[in-house]
């Protein structure tokens, strides 16, 4: 039993060439996380004591999203391949006493039960070196698994390396190694660049670990949605597609409904209650919070939005940092932007938008508003396009309503201003003046009707000639 904590060492230094994109590849996101982020989540699952970034390319973007990380940074400054990124963490982990697991910064799909199991072949003693592989039935790309006659590790051949016949070879490597330090470091410093792409491969560590009598294992997963490395957009596409499927199979197991769930987009950071059903279409971004007994409708997209029970979302609307209380109906076509707060049963309804708003409990705004910085009280009408008018240019003001405010349709509240509670506003007023608790007020030009002015102006019939 190899004792001692897990240190995770972390590769994304690389290139990402393949990607043709100035954002490192490690850093573009899988269903709204990084895919290093992705590794640095299964590190923590692992219960990893040290976590261990090589980066490089794009070091500057790479260091940021790891600022908030506990993650321990070393520069690989030339990318010379895998086996010298390895080395760069020598300085930090060379007197580590547990377990170096070193690790591929771009396989997103990577589930925790697999390391696992890779991590107990390793800790029940029967391997030195214990590597992770999968049987593919198309192996193009990956590093193949060599055996020896009685089935021993012998050592990994990359595709550029590989002959006809290792071609054919379906046991491939994924990218992951463990062993100890002192094994681990001891063999790296071995490594040379005599191959097709001269670059250092860690994957030689095998065969030199193997050649000197050490016990190399192989730990397997027959899951094949969590092999995939992402080299390129094709791969993007296709690890986001599996992260989808296996996110949305989670919360179907919590209770959720999902009308048609590879038609559903959500990212890792997303929350659902039971019972919420989602209709195909939809897009749940991080930080999103949804109840329990909700409906989501086709075309909401929802990010950074917190939904409390029993809420209806209906299509077309667009939720970004607003938080919704209970029974609260939205849409179709609504925009809550940042800072939008509704009380329970609170209904928004086509073509209104709301920013930096409070709406209290059971207040409606059904129809074609605008109410930016505005605190409403509970059971307020506001009318068929009412607005608040918060911007004068220059700066922004709020607007403040009582409860049981009644605005009529088409009115603008030029803020800052204020209508006290139970105050009534007549359609089409442009209010710039506090109204007083219960009063009507009226801000229009009055109507004047001007007889028989169609016969004085076309002459009498019908007024076309
Ligand atoms: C690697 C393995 C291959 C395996 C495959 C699984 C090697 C030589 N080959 O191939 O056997 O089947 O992963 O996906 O290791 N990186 C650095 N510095 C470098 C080069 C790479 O940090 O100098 C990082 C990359 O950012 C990446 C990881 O190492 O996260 C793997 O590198 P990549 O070039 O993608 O290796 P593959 O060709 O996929
Ligand atoms: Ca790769």
């Amino acid at each position: 039993m190899a004792s001692g904590d897990l240190a995770l060492v972390l590769m994304a230094a690389g290139k990402g060439t393949r990607m043709r994109s100035s954002l490192p590849k490690v850093l573009h996101p899988v269903c709204g996380r990084p895919i290093l982020m992705h590794a640095v989540q299964l590190g923590r699952e692992l219960g990893a004591r040290r976590v261990v970034a090589v980066v490089g390319s794009g070091e500057d973007q790479v260091r940021e999203v790891l600022a908030d990380e506990d993650v321990e940074i070393v520069v690989q400054s030339e990318q010379l391949g895998t086996a010298h990124a390895a080395l760069q963490a020598r300085a930090l982990l060379e007197d580590h006493e547990g377990p170096v697991l070193v690790m591929n910064g771009d396989h997103p799909l990577y589930r925790a039960s697999t390391f696992n199991d890779l991590l107990d072949t390793y800790r029940k003693g029967s391997a030195e070196l214990a590597i992770l592989v999968a049987e593919f039935p198309n192996p193009t790309g990956y590093g193949r698994i060599v055996r020896n006659s009685d089935g021993s590790v012998a050592r990994v051949i990359e595709e550029d390396d590989a002959d006809a016949a290792t071609k054919e070879i379906r046991e491939v490597n994924l990218g992951a190694y463990l062993a100890s330090s002192e094994l681990l470091f001891q063999c790296l410093s071995k490594v040379g660049n005599d191959n097709a792409k001269s670059e250092y491969y860690l994957t030689d560590v095998i065969e030199i670990a193997a050649q000197e009598g050490r016990r190399v294992e192989t730990s397997s997963t027959d899951d094949w949605t969590e092999t995939l490395g992402v080299n390129s957009r094709v791969e993007l596409a296709e690890a986001e597609r599996l992260m989808r499927r296996r996110l949305a199979e989670y919360w179907m197991r919590e209770g959720v409904s999902f009308v048609d769930p590879d038609c559903t987009y959500l990212d890792c950071d997303v929350e659902i209650g039971p019972d919420t059903r989602i209709e195909p279409g939809v897009t749940l971004k991080s930080g999103t919070r949804i109840g329990s007994g909700c409906r989501i409708d086709s075309g909401a997209v929802i990010e950074n939005t917190t939904i409390g029970d029993d809420c209806w979302i209906k299509p077309q609307c667009w939720l970004e940092g607003a938080r919704l209380a209970a029974r609260v109906v939205v849409g179709p076509s609504a925009h809550l932007r940042p800072d939008t707060d509704l009380a329970d049963d609170v209904r928004v309804g086509n073509y209104v938008e709301i920013k930096n708003s409070r709406l209290g409990p059971g207040t409606k705004a059904d129809h074609l508003s605008y109410l930016g910085d505005s605190d409403v009280g509970s059971g307020v009408t506001i009318g068929c396009g009412a607005i608040t008018v918060n911007y004068d240019g220059t700066s922004k003001s709020r607007t403040v309503i009582g409860d049981r405010v009644f605005v009529g349709c088409n009115s603008n509240l030029i803020a800052p201003v204020e209508i006290e509670s139970g105050a009534y506003i007549a359609a089409g007023s442009t209010i710039n003046k506090e109204v007083p608790d219960g009063a009507l007020a009226i801000a229009r030009a009055r109507q004047r009707n001007i007889e028989g002015w169609r016969d004085r102006r076309f002459g009498k019939k019908d007024g076309k000639d």
